[in-house]
């Protein structure tokens, strides 16, 4: 065991039936960051991210590409990974809930432990099924017998299944909600959540589906005890912040690591997390999570960011013109976690100019050509600790807040050099003017510092540029 403090932070994990788009490319990133700031300041971090691969979409994508599942699978999980490393996202994990080694016994464990508890019980059920949701939905959701998020026709399914007995949760998931003890992150979700379980009550659920003869072997996670079911998509994915640690296997990340510090969750999929979810692990005596974060959706245009719509903007292209380390400071500056965030090329490329190319990237050449010219050697300043107001921000999830504090202090540099211009002042009083410029690559070491969870690589050749004496290397140089 580590003697630093341990901090565990997950995202969903995602469906690969088709690329990721920049929405969920904005959930990873603002974990990442999250990360990464907690590394900064001595936790021992783990960071989990994956892929939900037992769905029937993921199917239906591959039958209509022509593909097998499992070859089908294999590509977009690549797909995904050159997308983190375009984006330098520091996981620890990748967890794919195909892996039958480690995902599939720990949700089976954790499965048994729910029919210990006396939780599972089998009911035949009638219902409409939405494969866009991966979840039953009722007849008063539908538009014109459509689901209105997906634009398709549920399916009806009649079938005996296992059930999970979620009604008998209900108070206790209620009271520690309310309590913070399980902390649901905005205030507005909390109260969603709260006045859904109280308006509503949360009913037992359907915990499995038969076996389909069509599905590859090896798609579904047996349930234990009846090989002709396989567990409900979203049990299984849902185990996956406790498989991957090794739950009900070799223990030893779990033991540091569980409960989760925070999952970081996009809002659609809050009833699983703060409902279904919590109720699993009450039933299974399993600790809840800390917190939950629940951010808005990326919309391009006014609208969300989706397929359907078709106003997609892919990550990859972006990165491609303006590099990961821009795409990150896009999604952390501007877009608000708590609520819905808007981007379109015009306005990613006006504020990349106006803010990184012309800001950041310009200060920092114009600090250091100074420097480069008058000051003889490089210092390293002593790391201090961080200001409260960003830390405050970071460890309240505000990425946004603490990236405009840093930027505060950035404009504050700009006109400190256009009030006292060190490079006239040179000339008359040199030591004045060295006094100047050395001040001035101290407080750029320290944005430099504050950077890191945001821009990593950046962060690391500003910090290069003052310990070296030199003009940083171009560092915002926009590929056309
Ligand atoms: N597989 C489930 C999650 C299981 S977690 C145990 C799932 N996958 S998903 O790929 O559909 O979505 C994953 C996340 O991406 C969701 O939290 C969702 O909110 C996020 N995004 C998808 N589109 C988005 C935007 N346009 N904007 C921001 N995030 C959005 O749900």
């Amino acid at each position: 065991m580590s003697e630093k403090k341990p901090f565990y932070i997950t995202t969903p994990i995602f469906y690969p039936n088709a690329k990721l788009h920049l929405g969920h490319a904005y959930t990873t990133t603002l974990s990442d960051i999250i990360a990464r700031y907690h590394r900064l300041v001595g936790d021992h971090v783990y960071f989990l991210t994956g892929s939900d691969e037992n769905t029937q979409k993921m199917v239906d994508s591959a039958v209509k590409e022509g593909k097998e599942p499992l070859v089908f699978l294999d590509g977009i999980v690549e797909n995904f990974a050159s997308l983190y490393k375009g984006l330098d996202i520091s996981y620890d994990q990748f967890i794919r809930t195909t892996d039958q080694k480690k995902h599939w016994p720990g949700a089976q464990a954790l499965w048994q432990k729910l029919v210990a508890a006396g939780d599972i019980y089998k009911k035949a059920y009638e219902g409409l099924y939405c494969v866009g949701h991966e979840a039953f939905i009722t007849e008063k959701d539908l538009v014109d017998g459509k689901c209105p998020d997906h634009g398709t026709v549920p399916e009806f399914i009649k079938e005996e299944n296992y059930f999970f007995r979620l009604s008998k949760y209900a108070p206790q998931i209620q009271e520690k909600i309310e309590t913070d003890e399980f902390r649901i992150v905005p205030e507005s979700r909390k109260h969603e959540i709260l006045s859904f379980i109280q308006n509503e009550g949360l009913e037992d659920v359907s915990f499995s589906r038969p076996r389909k003869a069509a599905w590859p072997q090896g798609l579904g996670i047996p349930v234990p005890g009846d090989d002709s079911q396989v567990m409900y998509v979203w049990c299984d994915a849902l185990a996956n912040y406790v498989t991957a640690l090794g739950y009900g296997q070799d223990e030893v990340l779990y033991k540091e690591f569980w409960p989760a510090n925070v999952h970081v969750i996009g809002k659609d999929i809050l009833r699983f997390h703060a409902a279904i979810w919590p109720g699993m692990l009450l039933s299974a005596g399993v600790p809840l999570p800390k917190s939950l974060l629940v951010h808005g959706f990326i919309t391009s245009g006014g609208k969300k960011m989706s397929k359907t719509l078709g106003n997609i903007i892919d990550p990859e292209e972006l990165i491609e013109e303006y590099g990961g380390e821009a795409v990150r400071y896009f999604l952390a500056r501007h877009i608000t976690p708590f609520e819905d965030g808007d981007i379109t090329r015009e306005s990613f490329k006006e504020i990349y100019n106006a803010n990184l190319a012309n800001g950041l990237g310009n200060l920092s050449a114009r600090i250091m050509t100074l420097a480069e010219k008058h000051l003889d050697v490089g210092t390293r300043p002593e790391p201090a600790g961080f200001e409260e107001e960003y830390t405050h921000a970071l460890e309240s999830f505000e990425v946004h807040k603490a990236l405009d504090f840093v930027f505060t202090k950035v404009q504050a540099l700009d006109r400190t050099i256009t009030e006292t211009e060190p490079f006239k002042l040179i000339k008359t009083e040199p030591e004045q003017a060295k006094k100047i410029i050395f001040d001035l690559t101290q407080e750029l070491y320290s944005i430099a510092r504050m950077l890191n969870p945001f821009m990593p690589e950046t962060s690391e050749k500003i910090k290069a540029a003052v310990v070296a004496n030199k003009k940083p290397e171009n560092l915002f140089a926009r590929k056309d």
